[in-house]
Order: C-alpha cells, then sequence, then structure tokens
C-alpha cells in the first residue's frame, strides 16, 4: 500500500501532496512521464535532475499552472481543481517561490507582501500589515518594509518572494531555482531563510542543485531525467552512493565544476 491510501491519525491524509501517474506533453515532447511522488506534511523533498529534465513542469502542475493530460494530483486529500474560487483556494494553500523574485516594482516591500492576503483571502488592512511585518522579520527583511523592490539586493528581494508566499499561510512550499539566479555571496542568506521554514516544519518541494541545503534540511532527494523519477534517497545516500548511471552521471558533472 502506498502512502496515498493510508491515512494519518484524525482522517486526515498521510500524503500533503500526491502524485499519481502523472503524464504531461508538450506537443510531441513527454515533459512528465508517469510521475508517482508523495509528500508527507512537514516533509522537505530536493528534487535534482539535468535542466529539461522536467522540474518546473512538476512544480508548475503542483500549482495548477500547467494542466496535466492524465493522472491525478492531490493536495491535502483533495484533487486539483480545475477552475474558479476552488482553484483560488488551492492556489492560496500551495506558495510558490521562483528563480525570477517577480516582486511588484511599482508597490513597497510591505505593499507586495500584503497584497495577497488583503485582496484573495480579504484580511482586514491592519491585520495584514501585522502578519506581513511579522514575516519579513522571519526573513530579516523588516527594516526595508517601506523601500521599493529595486532598492534591494537579489537577496533580499527573494527573502521577501518567500515572506510573501508564506503570507497566504500555504500548507505547502514550492521552491523552483530559488538561488540560481542569485549572486553567490546572496545564495546563503536566502538558503538560511529556506533552512529555518523547514526546521519549522513547513512541507517543501525544492528544485536546487545545491548540496549543501538538500544535507542540512532536505528528508528526502528525488532525482529527476527526462520526464521520470529515475531515483530517490535520503541525501547523504543519494549523493554519496548514487544507484542509477544517470545520477552518477550527473552528480560528477556538477560535483566538478
Ligand atoms: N511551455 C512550454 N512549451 C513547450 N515546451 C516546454 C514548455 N515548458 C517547458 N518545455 C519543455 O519541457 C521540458 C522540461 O522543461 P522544464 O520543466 O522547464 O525542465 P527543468 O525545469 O527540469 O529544466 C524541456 O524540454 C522544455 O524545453
Ligand atoms: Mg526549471
Amino acid at each position: 500500500m502506498d502512502d496515498t491510501t493510508q491515512k494519518a491519525e484524525g482522517g486526515s491524509p498521510a500524503a500533503l501532496v500526491a502524485l499519481t501517474g502523472v503524464n504531461k506533453h508538450f506537443g510531441d515532447l513527454h515533459v512528465l512521464k508517469d510521475i508517482d511522488l508523495s509528500v508527507r506534511r512537514g516533509e522537505v523533498v530536493v528534487v535534482i535532475g539535468p535542466s529539461g529534465s522536467g522540474k518546473s513542469t512538476l512544480c508548475r502542475a503542483i500549482n495548477r499552472l500547467e494542466t496535466i493530460d492524465s493522472g491525478t494530483i492531490e493536495l491535502d486529500g483533495h484533487q486539483l481543481p480545475e477552475e474558479g474560487k476552488a482553484l483560488a483556494r488551492l492556489r492560496a494553500d500551495v506558495g510558490m517561490v521562483f528563480q525570477s523574485f517577480n516582486l511588484f516594482a511599482h508597490k513597497t516591500i510591505l505593499e507586495n507582501v500584503t497584497l495577497g492576503p488583503i485582496k484573495v483571502k480579504g484580511m482586514k488592512s491592519a491585520e495584514a500589515k501585522e502578519l506581513a511585518m511579522s514575516l519579513l522579520e522571519r526573513v530579516g527583511i523588516e527594516s526595508q518594509a517601506g523601500k521599493m523592490p529595486a532598492q534591494l539586493s537579489g537577496g533580499q528581494q527573494q527573502r521577501v518572494a518567500i515572506a510573501r508566499a508564506l503570507a497566504m499561510q500555504p500548507k505547502v512550499m514550492l521552491f523552483d531555482e530559488p538561488t540560481s539566479a542569485l549572486d553567490p555571496e546572496m545564495i546563503n542568506e536566502v538558503l538560511d531563510v529556506m533552512v529555518g521554514l523547514a526546521k519549522d516544519g513547513m512541507t517543501m518541494i525544492v528544485v536546487t542543485h545545491e548540496m549543501g541545503f538538500a544535507r542540512k534540511a532536505a528528508d528526502r532527494v528525488v532525482f529527476m531525467a527526462d520526464g521520470q523519477i529515475v531515483e530517490e534517497a535520503e541525501p547523504e545516500e543519494f549523493f554519496t552512493n548514487p544507484r542509477s548511471e544517470r545520477a552518477q552521471e550527473f552528480l560528477s558533472k556538477i560535483l566538478t565544476h
């Protein structure tokens, strides 16, 4: 029996995110091939693999920014809705942080974080502000609340993007290469925030090649190649003793550059 059919105590499903037999094509290109992946509440999963292997498409499918051709994706026991209000609610449950921070350039840092709770969740402005300030403090940016995004460094902007996602009080956070657009000296300040989130018990799916993060924070590494999950293991096991030739080859490349 797999995780998706087990029920945890209290009747909530054991898997917070469950993909079963998920397939996705872009024209003739088969980008997700029979993906089965379940992520338990509080689990941190790092997804790693060569460029073009389908990692971003996987994240986007979980947030339903992409449709899928077959299979099912369940979030907290419910299938992803097709559209409408239910889809908006689901999106609020899935926080997403991209490589490019995508902050609203003409709004202050504080407004960037309060906008979602006010517009989507109908939160009162004062309450949203309080929540936003506490989240900005959590990511170490509270002193920048009144500034515009362009006045912040890339690392700071990415931390704001994390605060903005957290402001929707998501059940799961997806990170798609959150540090790959950053200057090297800013990578750690973002990873540190993510490690903190992981320690606080956030359920996270993180596409990253930062092995330090994986070792420190991940419960599991999922290796993707050519649209398939080729191998899954605990970080230490995966990095020191990859089983598949694909993973061995990939790791030898990222370890030597
Ligand atoms: N909107 C799209 N239309 C057509 N092909 C796409 C689209 N998005 C991604 N692809 C292709 O799908 C494959 C997987 O892409 P992606 O999920 O971005 O991989 P990764 O994030 O692992 O680099 C790649 O070959 C990519 O070129
Ligand atoms: Mg990608």
